[in-house]
């Protein structure tokens, strides 16, 4: 790689992962993982497989893919968790081990009660344990923003010594500001002997919402390896969000002199597909992916954007994989319409896929005149679930009244054919109805959250409905997709149960590949 590259390290399926409501099944993982190496990151960091058999077991099916990005896992410094990393990692032709360990006053004191001294050892036995068993290793100082700089020049110096290939510099906490982590980065270049044998690598959160700026301070003051996630998903405020650091590295390449590898038409698509999976939906204005990003309201800017489109926009919105053409179909378009569409959204569907995804689309065309990109999104992402019985909701009736309670009626089929009917009042519609899908299933949730999202716009748009239940003391996630709400939430609502009946039914997956079945659990 040219000194004038950046290396993109997507942890979207590790730190973004971690935050609460935002955990993924194997299914959807592998899911993202494809789109990131289509995205052309250049590592991706696949979990913490310390963290829980899950884990383990959704970074290995990750690196068996094998889809070309570096695959990578995090260790803390312990045998254990390193020998987890390697065992879940070393199917991918191009591997990597992460160790860290928390270098400031504050973790040293209150979380690890080690000195200075221990922790330096143990970051060296952790790192050299690693090289034994790859020839890639990346070492982070855990909050590095808020260790004292001369001792954090001693561990980065110690970590190269021991092998590191990749030294990461987190502001774990987000509390660090572009001028004083521009300091920071220059110190270690100057203090620390061998740092340019070594890729020096940028990780932070978004506490203060700086996050991406901190990340661009970085590389000016020579980091080559940023870490960042899909819309910025992390941690409380989240990660340093991808898509902006590399459009602003994109954008602004005569003023940062640097270029990332990364497929900048892939972004948007991306984004949507996590945005969609987790239920964490970006605000309208958030930058480059925003449904707002590219809209021109006022009348000033629509007129200059006429004469010259550079007048108000210095992105085109091709070059994040929005289209301008913001297409409609409707009931008389054809598969091969349909099927344009779906590839300038950049999903790829096998045959099997796009049959079932055109008939869905067909039957929601005779229920709504317009079908925006929104829709087209919905129904791909919701054919996901619909493949996951054993019960399939056939159908749903709801009476609501201003003064007396909801009732609500569901019709299910299980797999082998046989009928369901049960019915329940409620508070409101919603209520009525998960109480007769429990009744239906036998599956009891308590509902935490109950998200409505429009798919598209218009009275007609289909709503999107994501919720997170509690069942047996864990916690779940479902989404489901109509243009009546209620039924939304009823698709919403039976993915979960159909999603513990199938835990109960086939257990966890144990380690090693999953089997279909398994990798939906
Ligand atoms: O924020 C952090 O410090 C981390 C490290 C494990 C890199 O996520
Ligand atoms: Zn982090």
């Amino acid at each position: 790689m040219s000194g004038n590259q950046i290396r993109i390290f997507d942890t979207t399926l590790r730190d973004g992962e971690q935050a609460p409501g935002c955990s993924m099944t194997i299914t959807e993982k592998l899911r993202v993982a494809k789109a990131l190496a289509e995205l052309k990151v250049d590592v991706i960091e696949a979990g913490f497989p310390a963290a829980s058999p899950g884990d383990f077991d959704s970074v290995k099916a990750i690196a068996d893919q094998n889809h070309g990005p570096v695959i990578c896992g995090l260790a803390r410094c312990n045998p254990g968790d390193i020998e987890k990393v390697y065992e879940a990692v070393k199917s991918a032709d191009r591997h990597r081990i992460h160790v860290f360990v928390a270098t400031s006053a504050i973790h040293r004191e209150h979380k690890l009660k080690m000195a200075k001294e221990e922790i330096i050892k143990s970051a060296v036995g952790a790192i050299k344990m690693a090289r034994e068993l790859v020839d890639d290793v990346e070492f982070s100082p855990e909050d590095a923003s808020r260790t004292e700089l001369s001792y954090l020049a001693e561990v980065v110096s110690a970590a190269i010594e021991a092998g590191a290939t990749t030294v990461n510099i987190p502001d774990t906490v987000g509390y660090t500001v572009p001028a004083e982590f521009d300091r920071l980065f220059r110190y270690l270049k100057e203090h620390v002997a061998r740092i340019d044998d070594i890729v020096l690598s940028v990780h932070c959160h978004n506490d203060l919402g700086m996050a991406v700026a901190n990340s661009l301070a970085a590389v000016i003051a020579g980091a080559r390896q940023i870490e960042c996630t899909i819309n910025g998903i992390g941690e409380r405020a989240g990660n340093c969000s991808l898509e902006e650091a590399v459009m602003a590295i994109k954008t602004r390449a005569e003023f940062f002199d640097v270029e990332t590898g990364i497929e900048t038409n892939r972004l948007y698509p991306t984004s949507r597909l996590v945005s969609s999976i987790t239920g964490m939906h970006t605000p309208r204005n958030k930058a480059i992916v925003g449904e707002n990003a590219f809209a021109h309201e006022a009348g000033i800017h629509q007129h200059g954007m006429l004469q010259h489109a550079s007048t108000y926009e210095i992105m085109r919105p091709e070059d994040v994989g929005l289209s301008r053409s913001n297409l409609v179909l409707g009931k008389h378009s054809g598969r091969h319409a349909f099927r344009g569409r779906i590839a300038d959204l950049g999903f790829e569907l096998d045959e099997f896929e796009m049959n079932r995804a055109f008939q869905e689309f067909k039957k929601l065309a005779d229920l709504k005149k317009d079908i925006y990109d929104g829709d087209l999104e919905a129904i791909i992402m919701s054919a996901d679930n619909a493949s996951s019985g054993p019960w399939t909701l056939k159908a749903l009736e709801v009476q609501t009244h201003t003064d007396q309670p909801a009732t609500a009626a569901v019709t299910l089929i299980s797999e082998d054919s046989k009928e369901v009917v049960e019915s329940a009042h409620g508070d409101g519609p919603v209520a009525a109805a998960f109480l007769a899908l429990e009744k239906a299933t036998g599956v009891e949730l308590v509902l935490r959250n109950f998200e409505l999202h429009s798919a598209s716009i218009g009275e007609d748009a289909q709503g999107e409905v994501t919720v997170n239940v509690e069942h047996e003391g864990e916690s779940y996630r479902g989404r489901g997709t109509s243009v009546d709400i209620v039924e939304a939430g009823c698709r919403a609502c039976l993915e979960v149960m159909n999603r513990i009946l199938r835990r109960k039914k086939y257990g966890r997956s144990g380690p090693g590949k999953p089997t279909p079945e398994q990798a939906t659990i």
